[in-house]
């Protein structure tokens, strides 16, 4: 895998985060229930996660019957995702030259990650080389507008530079899928914030986190957004 230094740094970064934190850095399990219902997933497909850190929503996948394939540039991720979800096919690579023939996916999932990756149409090209026509795709990637990120994190520098931490507002998110050849179907609110704070409200009760919720505020005001896409 060929990877330049500010590749190597975040790569770096990754590998010690997990070795230190492991799961505890990373949502819950149940938190990647609600990628299936937006994709609305079916079983014998073929499912790619790009950037897959410690194999959750291969897990997620591979659970609904679908066959699952990811890659991190993380070896440490890598390692741990393969003992996580023996099921999936999982490799070390880097996002921009994914190691899988033209034609192949039928689902490709990318969360958290494309705003840390340097060359950000060349991710979604390579995506969009390996997917389907038929292809759906999810991104969940963060707003550049919400006001941790605006008055907190970037103005007192506490955003996290040798990971790689970045945001675009949703018009840039928008024109950057779109000028790749991606079509959009759905925009909406990253749904974890809402189920974490019922399952802390009514710990005893179950909790179905796979249901998509339509919210009263703006999408806009998201921390995160959810993007669901074909190809156009
Ligand atoms: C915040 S974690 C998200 C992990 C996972 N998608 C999840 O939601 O559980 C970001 C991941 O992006 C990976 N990553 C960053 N840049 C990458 C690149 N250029 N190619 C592949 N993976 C990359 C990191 O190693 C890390 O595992």
């Amino acid at each position: 895998m060929e990877i330049n230094h500010k590749q190597q740094q975040v790569k770096e970064w990754f590998d010690r985060i997990y070795r230190t934190k492991g799961f505890s850095y990373l949502r819950a399990q149940p938190a990647y229930e609600i990628f299936t219902s937006l994709l609305k997933v079916k079983p014998g497909k073929k499912h790619l996660d790009i950037a897959c850190g410690l194999g959750l929503m291969l897990k997620t996948m591979a659970d609904r019957g679908l066959q699952c394939y990811g890659i991190d540039i993380s070896d440490e991720a890598v390692t741990r995702a393969k003992k996580y979800c023996p099921e999936a096919i999982i490799k070390v690579a880097n996002a921009e030259k994914l190691p899988f023939p033209d034609n192949t996916f039928d689902y490709i999932t990318c969360l958290g990650s494309l705003e840390r990756m340097f060359n950000r149409e060349k991710v979604i090209r390579e995506q969009l080389r390996v997917a389907k026509t038929s292809a759906r795709f999810c991104f969940m990637v963060r707003n550049s507008e919400h006001f941790i990120w605006r008055f907190f994190l970037r103005p007192f520098g506490l955003d996290n530079k040798k990971g790689h931490q970045d945001a675009l507002n949703i018009q840039e998110w928008i024109s950057l899928f779109e000028s790749c050849g991606l079509t959009i179907d759905r925009i909406t609110r990253d749904h974890w914030p809402y189920y974490k704070t019922l399952s802390i409200l009514w710990p005893f009760t179950k909790i179905d986190t796979s249901r998509p919720l339509r919210f009263l505020f703006p999408v806009s005001w998201s921390y995160e957004f959810i993007f669901i896409l074909k190809k156009s």
